[in-house]
């Protein structure tokens, strides 16, 4: 169990009241306390407010929405601003705008847009955060600080290429060295002098955004942005600091964004925090999966900071949350981990991009919506809910490796199919744990994993120093390890482990794979199980030789019919699993079957169910989160019957069915 960094569940959201007169205010308050909501996240976007020119400082309005917000007693999150550049900066300083890959320097508008590496920028953006602490630090209803907003993107201007070279000169020491990390003989490419590296966009080695000619430098140039955003936030962070040294300090974040690396982000954060926008037909597995690598970042409870109560606009199908599933939506996050609900936005916006996302107040201005009887009713529950939720944790015995390096590498290298997605191939494994219930933790490559009894690493291509190390102690002491194709291919700067694939797990595979294979759309090869059972491979197909390992099932088609597709090998006091293929799912279920059994995982119930079933507990107790994401009406599974259900304080009687989106919240007294 972790210390709660709250005292209750803040329930609350985006909340911008400055965009309107202030008798809407009044009104708002008036409409939060009605709907059960406890606090407000403000200020988020406030920078042209604040500080109105160079010289200028403004609180005023602020301090009347703090003011109005702490007579209610509500919680405050307070944004620091700056993810949108008020105008007058741009204005003056037209370098604080970022450059695109195609090497277009922007001007004035949108958000997210500043460069960086601007010292302009990293100037005031310090500025403005400590003139924040400074005044709001010691206000007890400040809970936490919400620095910038969704970083992310990247910036290729002149500016950001001299500071990339630096950071070069820091990690790689000697020309020499960089030239051999990124393979830059081939080509001719050697460089002489670190300023003849030029930023990897459109005009030079990048091929399109997504595709390069040289992954070692873009890779570099990833982290590089990843790290400078970084700074960013640190630097903002420390500002906060020097007059307010305790309260919370994060930034939100979305789930499996491409561009920053998470797992190295959070060592600088007090609290994940992130925003959760599916779409109409993303598979609740993946929702589900978002969370748990959320949660997995720092291993501990996270804030939900922005969800919509209804629907979005920047989708292209914008659709409705259909009665309930606000609700149920809201449970899943929590049962993952969240010890916090807070929608995006408290009320609809008039006018730009936003006035059609969802909002707690409607544009009809009034409670008498189905929207704001979902939430006043959500808000009733989560007052009642017992406070012991907060803090507590969701054990696992199964970890998923999950690294961006390797997110970054695997996508940008040239062939062999330009379809290998890796939070796709992720995910194919992560929905048979979802389906099973068998919960699951997501872990970097440099993570301890001695807790784990199952690790699987789907398409890990990047292996780094150390984790051969860690995997084969791992498996030698007992542990199950699965991984599969393109896996084992590189190192750091991905360059080829030579000495045949996959490289670093070639032993405790006990298998050789001398090539790989690419099926187009629309191609297969089918494949049999020792059993008989028959299955389809696509995607990649490894042709493999067994060095110690049994085959499970081989290729029953193409010129590799016969050989192995998917093997076992007994390595130490383990088992290492090696699935050669994009499997069909029941195949891939089959094999994970296989998996568990030999790592001696269990589900979190053993009656086979179609509800999502997730526990979270804390030192006595255990906390079951059933869920019906189906559209089917299913029973409740029978070790529930007798229970007392937290959110109705009803004992549930045998029978008891789920409709789709209901939900039980079941506590169980450790014995
Ligand atoms: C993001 C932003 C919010 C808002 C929502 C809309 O998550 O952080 O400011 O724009 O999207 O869905
Ligand atoms: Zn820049």
């Amino acid at each position: 169990m972790t210390k709660p960094v709250f005292d209750r569940f803040l329930y609350g959201g985006d909340y911008n009241p400055n965009q309107w007169e202030r008798e809407v205010w009044s009104e708002d308050i008036e409409l939060f306390k009605e709907s059960n909501l406890n606090s407000a996240t403000i200020n988020v976007f406030s920078w042209a407010k604040i500080q109105p020119s160079e010289e200028e400082y403004d609180f005023s309005e602020l301090d009347e929405i703090i003011d109005m917000l702490t007579k209610e007693d509500y919680d405050i999150v307070l944004g620091t601003a700056t993810a949108a550049l008020p105008a007058w900066m741009f204005k003056k300083y037209p370098e604080v705008g970022r450059t695109d890959f195609q090497g277009r320097q922007h001007r004035f508008g949108q958000r997210h847009n500043a460069c960086p590496n601007s010292l302009i920028y990293q100037k005031y953006a310090r500025k403005i955060s400590e003139k924040l602490a400074e005044r709001y630090g010691d206000n007890e209803n400040v809970v936490c600080w919400h620095v910038n907003n969704e970083y992310g993107g990247e910036c290729f201007c002149e500016n950001c290429e001299k500071q990339f070279r630096v950071w070069l000169k820091n990690k790689y020491k000697t020309i020499d060295a960089l030239n051999k990390a990124w393979n830059m003989h081939f080509w001719g490419h050697t460089v002489y002098e670190w300023d003849e590296i030029v930023i990897p966009n459109e005009l030079s080695e990048g091929i399109d955004y997504d595709n390069t000619a040289f992954s070692g430098i873009s890779i570099d140039y990833r982290r590089f942005n990843s790290d400078g955003m970084l700074e960013n936030f640190k630097m903002e962070r420390d500002a906060i600091r020097i007059h307010d040294q305790e309260t919370p300090i994060t930034t939100n974040m979305m789930g499996t964004y491409k561009l920053l690396d998470y797992f190295k982000w959070v060592k600088e954060m007090d609290i994940v925090s992130w925003d959760n926008y599916p779409a109409f037909d993303t598979p609740w597995s993946k929702v589900a999966m978002d969370h748990d690598l959320m949660r997995s970042l720092k291993n501990q409870p996270f804030m939900l900071m922005e969800q919509t109560p209804s629907q979005q606009n920047w989708q292209p199908y914008n659709s409705l949350k259909k009665p309930g599933q606000m609700r149920a939506q809201s449970y899943q996050t929590m049962a993952h981990g969240a010890d916090t609900i807070q929608f995006f936005q408290l009320r609809r916006t008039i006018g730009a991009c936003e006035k059609f996302h969802g909002a707690v107040i409607a544009h009809a201005g009034t409670s008498d919506t189905r929207v704001f009887r979902e939430i006043t009713q959500l808000g009733a529950e989560l007052k009642q809910l017992d406070k012991n939720i907060l803090g507590s944790d969701n054990p696992t015995k199964v970890g998923i490796m999950f690294d961006w390096d390797n997110y970054w590498a695997l996508e940008y290298t040239s062939g062999p199919n330009k379809d290998l997605k890796y939070i796709d191939q992720i995910h194919q494994y992560y929905r048979y744990f979802y389906d099973q219930n068998i919960p699951v933790e997501f872990v970097p490559m440099d993570r301890d994993l001695s807790k784990f009894d199952l690790i699987v690493a789907p398409v890990l291509y990047m292996v780094k120093e150390g984790v051969q190390e860690r995997l084969t102690e791992f498996v030698k002491r007992g542990g199950t390890f699965v991984t599969g194709f393109m896996s084992g291919i590189v190192d750091e700067s991905d360059n080829v482990h030579l000495g045949g694939y996959p490289g670093p797990l070639r032993e405790m595979a006990g298998i050789w794979v001398e090539e790989i294979d690419a099926l187009a759309p629309g191609q297969s090869n089918t494949i049999q199980f020792k059993d008989g059972e028959k299955g389809v491979s696509t995607l990649l197909a490894d042709v493999i030789h067994l060095e110690k390992a049994e085959s499970i099932a081989n290729y029953s088609s193409n010129f590799y019919t016969e050989t192995p597709v998917i093997t076992k090998n007994n390595y130490g006091n383990g088992q290492t699993f090696y699935i050669g293929t994009e499997l069909n799912p029941e195949s891939l279920d089959k094999v994970l079957d296989m998996a568990v059994e030999s790592a001696k995982v269990t589900p979190i119930l053993e009656e086979k169910t179609k509800l999502e079933v997730i526990t979270r507990t804390n030192n006595g107790s255990e906390f079951y989160f059933v869920l019906n994401f189906t559209e089917e009406e299913l029973p409740l599974p029978s070790t529930f019957i007798g229970a007392t259900d937290l959110l109705t304080n009803e004992k549930l009687k045998e029978k008891t069915t789920l409709k789709q989106y209901d939900v039980y919240v079941i506590k169980k007294d450790r014995e």
